[in-house]
């Protein structure tokens, strides 16, 4: 007998609109082309693109999406008005599959303190939104912000109007992390059982992480009913994050005996997703986080080392091959060739031809001269920094560093700056900060340094070194990303790369933040 096809649960991605929202994590346009093409390879069903009525770049990057990434449905963001309806409208009107999602704030404390309105009000202006966007396209969701927080009733009022005026999805959001999991699950079933008509709409979830249970919430709410989980790579987002897709999925597929649904995921490409934002934003992944962090796979213990000799699923309830880790670590070496290069860049999913392939392999050849065993990682950052850079506006030419116990810190340094080669030197406490210092002078600049956080990329102390660094300009923040064998050389490339990525940022004013 064929087996039953299991229902399915659909996974909105809202990495590039909530997840821009996590402090470093702003994106250029083609930074954001970039994931979500990689969305749409991994089967996401829907991304949400941004939030078109914030600023120009915010619509511009959300229409570019729309035109060029076809498979999935294209989200755009607008609060419950009708001029923020239009914009999002402008901007995916062209996609092949466009939604609008509108959302206004419900919760009596949102009521009383933000937007200073009665319940009445606010139902009748989510419905008007409703009905506004419903005459662009039938694909519309409506959010009631902090729904997790508004009195369950006039919630479920609030739900069957916006239903009776159009939406096809209404997504009920954890705005502030509040929610436990249990709770949720009975919220849900609520609204089940109150909105007459319920069926008439896909109930969607988004969960955010101040309590550490997005995840939970989310699963515990596709348990009890909702069928579209909202989320991001990595979890990135507002404050502690959003629910993050690599788990919500993985939980779904590897207990699909305890939920019964799939997802339309093509789990494999999942770490190569999360790699690729982390390269992106410069925000690294956690060792500890689950699925895609360094030690998701590594088993330290010896008892989980000989149960896994003898059986793997002694000790692993999903493989890393699942969900893109090779497991392999191939090791390639000075006498590794281009064929042998390009042939296992593709196994890690990279298929780079001409010119790409012959930059990452003149880097890769470099590295084999001063490292001895190159792996993945390796291979990624060079194919990170070689292939998917950004225009450069300050590009590092030169750097001489000496410091010590007895030395007084002292970096001289040539960046190309528009072009123009200018060299200077600075003094600081300690190397890191005598580099920091001369190119805070030959740029002319003087933001303030939020973070700096050095990793080794792999094992040994020849590893390549993985910095991160956070400027903070006019209230926002961006993350720069370096690496090297050499870690002062690193930090300087981490460094411009964040006063390159400002340049963009510095172009796009935000008129409208989501508070
Ligand atoms: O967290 C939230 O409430 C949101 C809404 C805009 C859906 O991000
Ligand atoms: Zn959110």
């Amino acid at each position: 007998m064929e087996a039953k096809k299991k229902e399915r649960v659909l996974i909105f991605d809202t990495t590039l609109r909530d997840g821009e929202q996590s402090p470093g994590a702003s994106m250029n346009s083609d930074e954001k082309l970039r994931i979500a093409h990689q969305l749409e390879k991994l089967g996401v069903d829907i991304i949400e693109a941004g939030f078109p009525v914030a600023s120009e770049g915010d619509f511009l990057s959300v229409q570019q999406i729309a035109r060029q990434v076809r498979q999935p449905q294209i989200a755009a963001l607008a609060r419950a008005n009708l001029a923020d309806i239009d914009r999002a409208w402008e901007a995916i009107k062209e996609a092949a599959h466009p939604r609008i999602h509108t959302f206004l704030s419900t919760s009596d404390i949102h009521l009383k303190y933000q937007l200073k309105k009665t319940r009445a009000q606010v139902l009748k202006e989510a419905c008007a939104a409703v009905a506004h966007a419903c005459a662009y396209t039938p694909n519309v969701e409506f959010s009631p912000m902090d729904a997790t927080r508004t009195e369950w009733n006039y919630l479920c009022d609030v739900l069957e109007a916006v239903i009776a005026a159009g939406a096809t999805t209404v997504n009920i959001p954890d705005t502030v992390g509040y929610i436990i999991p249990d709770e949720f699950g009975r919220l849900i079933s609520h609204i089940y059982e109150k909105v007459k008509n319920i069926r008439k709409a896909v109930i969607s979830v988004h969960c955010h992480n101040d309590l550490g249970l997005a995840v939970a919430n989310s699963l515990a709410a596709v348990k009890h009913g909702a069928r579209q989980v909202e989320c991001t790579i990595n979890g990135i987002g507002e404050r502690a994050g959003n629910a993050a897709m690599e788990e919500v999925v993985m939980a779904l597929e590897t207990r699909k005996d305890f939920f019964g649904f799939r997802t339309g995921i093509k789990t494999e490409h999942i770490y190569q997703s999360s790699r690729l934002l982390t390269h992106i934003t410069g925000i690294p992944v956690q060792p500890n986080k689950a699925i895609v962090g360094a030690n998701a796979f590594a088993h330290e213990s010896g008892i989980h080392q000989d149960g896994l000799i003898k059986e793997k699923s002694t000790y692993e309830i999903m493989t890393p091959q699942s969900v893109g880790i090779s497991g392999t670590h191939l090791v390639l070496g000075k006498h590794s060739g281009r064929h042998a290069v390009s042939e296992h860049l593709k196994k890690m999913g990279y298929k780079l031809t001409g010119a790409d392939l012959k930059k990452v392999f003149v880097r890769f050849k470099e590295l084999a001269d001063v490292k001895k065993e190159i792996f993945d990682e390796d291979l990624e950052a060079i194919v990170y920094e070689e292939v998917y850079k950004i225009d450069e506006r300050f590009k590092l030419v030169y750097l001489n560093v000496i410091s010590g116990n007895v030395a007084v810190p002292t970096a001289t340094m040539q960046l190309e700056v528009d072009g123009k080669i200018i060299q200077d030197a600075g003094f600081g406490v300690g190397p890191v900060d005598a580099t920091f210092t001369a190119i805070r002078k030959i740029t002319d600049t003087n933001y303030n340094l939020l973070k700096y956080v050095v990793t080794a990329i792999t094992g040994g102390t020849d590893a390549l070194g993985e910095v991160m660094v956070q400027l903070k300009y006019n209230g926002r923040s961006v993350a720069g990303r370096g690496a090297d064998p050499d870690v002062i050389v690193a930090s300087a490339k981490a460094y411009i790369n964040a006063l390159n990525r400002l340049e963009f940022i510095k172009g796009d004013v935000k008129k409208v933040r989501i508070e």
